[in-house]
């Protein structure tokens, strides 16, 4: 629906100009043909955009989207091969030249996983931080959410990362639909994912930490009461190493 809604009306700005139809050429042709020219153009924008304002990070999730022309607009998961981490740590390694900059490469939740896997996600986004020399952003909630589905131990994930790479940390509310769980922030941080913050935290130490909430936004307060629990169970985790509470740097941080 996403794809067919955007094909009858192309956004010039973001093809800045890569989107010729040819005559007698379907729209879905019109953009498997320009798609190299709509990435070229994002990570032009994507540049400018680091230059202009230098932000603190700039990540993107590990996961593609695309392929042969076919257009999933979602973020669906990696074959966690050599073969694809080879691959995806050349991209990360691209961009990152091109932006001047380190990334944040953030783990995915997934609801499905490709036959072939040679190792796990852990061990694939550790190795790509190592090769690309990117850093990590930790969703501790996907870790949870993608544990669930998956049948494997969230701390499994957590205690295999490279702390010293680990640059954010994301925290979000989930909802079921059946056996699954989905990654929908429309809602509270469960406890379990508190919890699993706390011994993050207790095991790496203080992380820039953000709480994501974009459906079924709720009032301000209620938004304000899950960055003072992150806060919380963030400073408990921080006892844990006999390390006080860090001042707040930003309105964002919460740990
Ligand atoms: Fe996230």
């Amino acid at each position: 629906m996403l794809i067919e809604r955007y094909l009858s009306d192309p956004k010039p700005v973001l093809w800045r100009g890569g989107f010729q139809a040819k005559a007698g050429e379907t729209a879905r042709k019109t953009v498997a043909r320009c798609y190299p020219h709509l990435i070229a153009a994002r990570r032009q924008s994507y540049a400018a955009l680091a230059h202009a304002i230098e932000p603190a990070w700039v990540s993107d999730h590990l996961c593609w989207g695309s392929a042969h022309g076919i257009y999933a607009h979602d973020l669906l998961p990696v074959a966690y091969t050599e073969e694809s981490l080879a691959h995806v740590a050349r991209r990360v390694q691209a961009v990152q030249e091109r932006l001047g900059r380190r990334m944040l490469l953030e783990n995915p939740s997934t609801y499905m996983q490709l036959a072939g896997n040679e190792m796990s996600e852990w061990d694939f986004l550790g190795e790509l931080a190592r090769r690309a020399d990117c850093g990590i952003l930790l969703d501790v909630n996907n870790v949870f959410v993608s544990a669930h589905n998956h049948g494997f131990d969230a701390r499994d994930y957590l205690g295999a990362l490279p702390p010293e790479r680990i640059g954010q940390i994301h925290l979000a509310g989930h909802s079921c639909d059946g056996d699954l769980l989905i990654d929908t922030h429309d809602n509270q941080v469960c406890d379990e994912v508190w919890t699993l913050y706390a011994d993050t935290i207790a095991a790496i130490g203080a992380r820039a930490t953000m709480i994501e909430w974009d459906a079924q936004v709720p009032a301000f307060d209620v938004l304000k009461g899950e960055l003072a629990r992150a806060a919380e169970w963030g400073a408990r985790g921080l006892a844990r190493r006999g390390e006080p509470r860090p001042p707040r740097k930003g309105r964002r941080d919460a740990a």
